[in-house]
């Protein structure tokens, strides 16, 4: 009999079956869920951030059952994916996210030439906004030179990966280099951490922090939190080094004190009493960090607090109608941007939502490592 983790990894594995067709008839990478139809993203179409969730989806369901299905979905967003080389002009930190979780998984499970290549391509891109007075640069616009930013942690697997693949270890050192930053002048006393910091790309001296997504300047974006969270613990898996895992145990215990009695985050730790504004892919994201915590350090409290986001998301939070394509509910993009989604359902909390659950189900293929 299956427990409640495989039977829910089951159900969304089918709903992307489901969803997988229609995606695969109109030619496009779902970005999410609106009135039982899937929207491509209203941004950067193929080349937004979020491209590579979707393929990543459908690998976390290759790893655990091998469907041929999966294969071919997958290998069709990947094309239009690599078709984004050639644009490139809005390729930015976030091909991590985009290669490593698509093209990346791919090789990991496949083999694959070609998708190793693809990542190594996207690894020399994300290598190309080293700079080396101390940081990746995150976004494009000239006036933002000097901007990093905390979700730019998750994409550092990408150049660790690239450091084991090439025996090269530059990808690695800038990746170090960049992680050290953000322990420094991301990480606060007390285990938050900010979105964005500006730095003098001449020098790298701070310059400010700016709000980014969350309420406000100096609170606590819980997406932001997560980030954090699961990229330094990756990182700590990538290079097993010390001051990684005490940064990610820090920002944790932050997290971990903020949890919802149901379950469930809400959009940021600071946000007035009055709102109720809830972000449901940040609980995904920590889970995920909490349970590969739990593996690094033998601590039962952080796979404990991980089964509490679960299990919130769980009963609370997941649409299994086919009144809208995606699973979880409750996502929001940005604190004051509801142009982007607000309590909506967008495609990386479900592939967040499928890797924890993968993880408990021990079928997860971990394509960060
Ligand atoms: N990495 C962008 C976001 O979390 O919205």
């Amino acid at each position: 009999m299956r427990n409640r983790y495989e039977e829910a990894f089951q159900k969304a594995a089918d709903k992307y079956c489901r969803g997988a067709r229609i995606a695969a008839r109109e030619g496009i990478i779902p970005y999410k869920s609106e009135k039982g139809a899937w929207i491509p993203s209203p941004f950067d179409g193929n080349g937004w951030w979020t491209g590579g969730f979707y393929p990543a989806i459908l690998w976390q369901i290759y790893a655990a059952d091998k469907p041929e299905w999966c294969l071919i979905e997958a290998r069709r967003a990947e094309s239009l994916l690599t078709e984004e080389f050639r644009i490139f002009s809005h390729l930015n930190h976030d091909v991590g996210f985009m290669y490593l979780l698509s093209c990346g998984a791919d090789h990991k499970l496949t083999g694959d030439k070609q998708a190793a290549l693809d990542t190594l391509h996207a690894a020399s891109l994300l290598m190309g906004r080293f700079n080396p007075a101390g940081y990746i640069r995150a976004w494009n616009q000239p006036a933002q030179a000097g901007f990093a930013i905390i979700d730019c942690m998750m994409n550092l697997s990408l150049l660790y990966w690239a450091s084991r693949k090439t025996g090269d270890p530059r990808f690695a050192h800038a990746a170090d280099v960049h992680a050290h930053t953000a322990l420094r002048e991301f990480l606060r006393p007390d285990g938050s951490v900010s979105h964005i910091i500006e730095f003098d790309p001449e020098t790298g001296a701070r310059v400010r922090e700016h709000p980014g997504q969350g309420y406000a300047l100096g609170s606590q974006w819980s997406r932001g939190q997560a980030w954090g969270l699961y990229g330094f613990t990756l990182a700590y898996l990538n290079t097993e080094k010390p001051e990684y895992l005490d940064a990610a145990k820090r920002i944790a215990a932050n997290f971990m004190a903020h949890i919802r009695p149901d379950g469930l985050t809400d959009c940021d730790f600071c946000q007035p009493d009055t709102e109720e504004r809830i972000d449901n892919i940040a609980g995904a994201i920590a889970a995920c960090g909490l349970m590969e915590l739990e593996k690094a350090t033998g601590d039962e409290a952080y796979r404990n607090a991980a089964l509490r986001l679960v299990d919130g998301l769980l009963e609370h939070c997941c649409d299994w109608t086919d009144q809208r394509l995606g699973v979880l509910t409750h996502c929001t993009a940005s604190y004051h941007d509801d142009g982007a989604g607000r309590h909506t359902n967008i495609v990386y909390g479900d592939y967040f939502l499928m890797e924890a659950l993968a993880k408990l189900n021990g079928t997860d293929l971990m394509p960060w490592l």
